[in-house]
């Protein structure tokens, strides 16, 4: 059979070694022929394509990145765009497309289905945010560099008597915020999930430092909200005014506004750090190769056994096939489980400074 593949939306440690899976099993275990569909769907929409075979996948499990390119084209954006997509995939013989990708790309997925276009998903996201699947890959890699990131923070304000605020990623859940501030010792993780109310937070630092600590780091998500809104503290809760061809804004500067807020409020000096693309760069995680490996001969698998209009996703540890429609029908916020053990584990608002900790 021949098949297309691309990759769509924000690249993402692990990409390249699904594409390698799928190449490799589709190659030798299906005579499958591959056609990659360069930059997300601007490759399809335009006809752009490179040659997808076993010299093309050799040597890119361990790296970062995409061999295919990515974009946030959005086909349905465009004049006739889904036609023009199926038009290409027919023009070089696909029988099928393998589109891997996080929620935008996944539904115009979804969309080209409807017009009878034979789709299988991947699910991918740092983020984590895709409903239907327990985790997506990459994420692992952006908690390990975010969990680095807040460890060595942490000597700094300790050397100095700081607060430092570390923005992570997360436009819409805080999954990353969450298990990095777990594992990295955060002294308090905020979420888009859960608006804030600033003078808690600075109280919480103000009641920390009395019971004897010198030092707290916070860790925001981009998406993070001040319950009263970002601009009455002086900051915006977008930087530029555009939108991506999904509506997306781009967000950033959240931990800029906490730190100076944290400041004036305190009267602890504070910091902030940006990690922003560091958070998607580089090679994945061990966990994450995996994963994504898992992803493509799942994904190969499914198109062989012609589950179109479906997903790859994790169950347990289990891959199974979910419809595309369950994948894109909502973000999924971080669980409950989770939210309790940083409830659990963080510091609590007056707390006793007789019991001193
Ligand atoms: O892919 C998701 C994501 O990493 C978000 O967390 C973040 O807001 C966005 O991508 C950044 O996108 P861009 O690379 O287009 O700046």
């Amino acid at each position: 059979m021949r098949i297309g593949v691309l990759t769509g939306g924000g690249d993402c440690p692990g990409l390249n070694a699904v594409i390698r899976a799928i190449v490799r099993k589709g190659t030798f275990h299906y005579e499958d022929e591959f056609v990659g569909f360069v930059e997300g769907w601007r490759g399809l929409l335009e006809n752009k394509t490179m040659e997808l075979g076993l010299t093309a996948v050799g040597g890119i499990l361990p790296r970062g990145g995409t061999i295919l390119r990515t974009s946030r084209t959005n086909p349905a954006k465009h004049d006739n765009g889904l036609k023009h997509c199926a038009e290409n995939l027919l023009k070089h013989g696909c029988e099928a497309l393998i589109a891997i990708g996080g929620d935008d790309t996944l539904s115009v997925a979804q969309r080209l289905c409807a017009i009878d276009v034979k789709v299988v998903g991947v699910p991918k996201t740092i983020d984590n945010d895709l409903s239907g699947t327990d985790f997506t890959f990459g994420f692992d890699t952006a908690v390990n560099i975010a969990t680095e990131a807040i460890d060595r923070v942490h000597t700094t304000a300790e050397a100095h008597n700081r607060v430092i605020v570390v923005e992570v990623m997360g436009r819409d859940s805080g999954w990353i915020a969450t298990y990095s501030g777990i594992a990295g010792g955060a002294d308090i993780i905020l979420i888009p999930e859960v608006p804030f109310d600033i003078e808690q937070v600075a109280e919480l630092i103000r009641q920390r430092h009395a019971r004897g600590r010198y030092f707290s780091i916070v860790v925001a998500a981009e998406g993070a909200k001040f319950a009263d809104g970002i601009e009455k503290h002086g900051g915006v809760s977008a930087l530029g005014a555009g939108k991506d061809e999904f509506g997306h804004l781009r967000l950033g500067g959240i931990g800029s506004t906490l730190a100076s807020e944290i400041e004036k409020r305190t009267g602890f000096e504070s910091r902030s750090v940006v990690l922003g693309h560091i958070q998607r760069g580089g090679t994945p995680s061990a966990f994450d190769r995996v994963l994504a490996t898992r992803y493509g001969l799942g994904a190969i698998d499914m198109v062989h056994r012609g589950e179109f209009g479906h997903m790859a996703a994790l169950r347990g540890n289990k891959i199974i096939s979910v419809p595309l429609a369950e994948a894109v029908s909502s973000n999924r916020k971080v669980d409950k489980e989770i939210l309790d053990a940083a409830i659990g584990i963080l510091d609590k608002l007056d707390y006793k400074v007789s019991k001193a900790s």
